[in-house]
């Protein structure tokens, strides 16, 4: 709709869209209109008051799409012609159907997406997971505007903790427990070896031989990095997550040499206490640490390596890291160190940051009773209580479709229980809330879609494109209206890198939904084809915004 009052004001004023797209406002009070439009940059450009020249357009101006174009002082409020918007928004979706709130807006763009990155040999943590579901949400927005994306995940491959993994491991390894519960085995090995001080020297030795390309280093480092890879593919497939490309620190080790011989012909690097950084004082946020007085490069080297590197592959319009806040300096420094090394893109990279999951208590979710909780036991364990519950509401389901529907409504709740909340918000994560079939959840809102089907189902409805009715009830024109705005529900996630946005409006729109299946008859209403297709578009709209994040629906719950 914006773009019809951005043709329009054009065509009036000869001001260029981009510039009329960018000012109009939606109105908080509905009785000002849809939307707004402020007439006083119009003011400069005509040298009349912004208030006569609303006056002046209003007088002279109209469009099917518009019941009523009004100038209220200085601004010009459009109000919808709902009828008219009810059949054009229903034929759009009738017709565009999974398509329908995608757009061509980033076509010819890509967009590369840092996203995941669990380290090898620990526990996929809670922060991982939060960096997979934003991620990727953020990824499914910014394909469906068009644009190209890269889904990169970075694994935590490289560093001075292989060495120690590596001595802990010659020294009080076993196979067995390595093959049965790798990340467990190997997180208690690095825990036992870092107390220990006289593995110091021999951890140290191992991971110059490592980074020297030792065969026997290699070895370990491989096993470790495959049998870690192999528990985290079980947390993808769970979430249905697949990555374009898989990628590590360890891939820069070779590259390392000419990144810190780039910054030093920038005349960047500085000694300090024979290690080698990068000072950004001047820019308030101290120095990066390029190379340690050992010769070992770090964290920030391979970051500014790989940067470089993705930048020379796929030329990226934007890189967006998706990483939790605690990182933010980091991300801060080597952003600034590649602006100051000269590379313009450096400003097209963005940390798109994201709080912490708490528990009940309100303390860091992370440990239970001492141990370290696995993310996959915690999706396994979801899994199972949402068997539990569709066991008791239903006993004559075959095993494999409580099975089926356990796992979406798991995963509904899991992925929503998330993404409904501003990504920088610390959440509380309470798996029973998160699963409740009411409230804010993702199971009502696969609860409300299949609702839908069953109404579409039971009057054995076809889809037609011709709309026809004689009125609208209020709660019909609030529907359209919700419908009607999808399009830039999408736009406006992506651009703030808030998948919360498209959740809030599922909610909203299931909300408006069951209002209107309360109070109004469908099966049997005197205009019962229209009702049909409202409740058929409205299914499709909840359809296309769950799957960008990811949640699949199911027909029947
Ligand atoms: N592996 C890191 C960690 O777990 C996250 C990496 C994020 N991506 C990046 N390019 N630094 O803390």
């Amino acid at each position: 709709m914006k773009e019809k009052i951005a043709d329009l004001m054009h065509k009036k004023t000869g001001l260029p869209k981009e510039q009329i797209l960018s000012l109009i406002e939606i109105p908080k009070d509905s009785s000002l209109g849809d939307y707004a439009f402020p007439c006083f940059s119009l003011s400069i450009l005509l040298k009349k008051n912004p208030v006569e020249i609303a006056k002046e357009i209003s007088s002279d101006i109209s469009s099917p799409d518009f019941e009523n174009i009004q100038a209220v002082g200085p601004y010009l409020n459009f109000f919808l012609d709902r009828k008219h918007l009810a059949s054009s928004v229903i034929q759009k979706i009738l017709k565009e159907r999974s398509k329908y709130g995608s757009s061509t807006l980033g076509k010819g763009k890509t967009i590369v997406i840092d996203l995941s990155a669990p380290n090898i040999a620990k526990p996929f943590g809670i922060g991982h997971l939060r960096s997979t579901i934003i991620g990727n949400a953020i990824s499914n927005l910014a394909k469906s505007l068009g644009y190209k994306t890269i889904k990169i995940n970075y694994l935590g491959d490289w560093g001075t903790q292989f060495g120690m993994l590596i001595a802990g491991y010659k020294k009080w390894g076993k196979e067995q427990e390595l093959k049965k519960n790798p990340i467990k085995h190997l997180q208690d090995i690095y825990v036992k070896a870092n107390v220990d001080e006289s593995m110091e020297q021999e951890a140290r030795d191992w991971f110059r031989k490592l980074e020297a390309g030792d065969k026997d280093a290699l070895k370990f480092w491989k096993k470790f990095r495959d049998l870690s890879l192999k528990e985290f593919n079980k947390i993808y497939s769970l979430l249905n997550i697949k990555f374009d490309v898989l990628s590590g620190e360890s891939l820069y080790n070779k590259k390392m040499d000419a990144t810190i011989n780039l910054l030093k012909s920038k005349k960047l690097i500085k000694k300090d206490k024979g290690a080698e950084v990068v000072d950004l004082n001047l820019y308030g946020i101290g120095v990066c640490l390029i190379r340690k007085s050992d010769g070992a490069t770090l964290y920030a080297t391979r970051d500014i390596t790989a940067a470089i590197d993705r930048y020379n592959s796929y030329k990226f319009d934007k890189m967006i890291y998706e990483v939790g806040s605690e990182q933010s300096l980091h991300f801060k420094q080597f952003f600034k160190v590649l602006e100051l090394a000269g590379f313009k893109w450096a400003n097209n990279c963005v940390h798109v940051a994201h709080g912490l999951y708490l528990d009940r208590d309100g303390k860091k979710f992370a440990t239970r009773k001492g141990k370290t909780i696995s993310m996959s036991e915690i999706l396994d364990e979801t899994i199972e209580l949402a068997r539990r519950e569709i066991e008791n509401r239903y006993q004559d389901l075959s095993k494999k479709e409580i099975e089926s529907r356990a796992k979406s409504i798991a995963l509904s709740a899991i992925l929503y229980g998330d993404l409904k909340n501003y990504r920088m918000n610390d959440i509380i994560f309470d798996i029973e809330r998160f699963l409740s079939f009411e409230g804010d959840t993702g199971p009502y809102l696969l609860y409300t879609f299949a609702r839908a089907r069953n109404i579409l189902r039971k009057a054995k409805y076809k889809p037609s494109s011709k709309i026809e009715f004689s009125d609208l009830s209020d709660l019909e024109k609030r529907i359209v209206f919700a419908l009607s705005q999808f399009p830039s529900v999408v736009e406006n996630s992506y651009m703030q890198y808030s998948p919360n946005l498209i959740a809030n409006y599922s909610f909203q729109l299931a909300q408006l939904f069951n209002e209107f299946y309360h109070k109004e008859k469908v099966i049997g209403a005197e205009n019962e084809h229209f009702r049909l297709s409202l409740v058929d578009s409205f299914s499709q709209v909840l359809k296309n915004a769950l799957s960008l994040l990811n949640i699949s629906v199911i027909e029947r719950m």
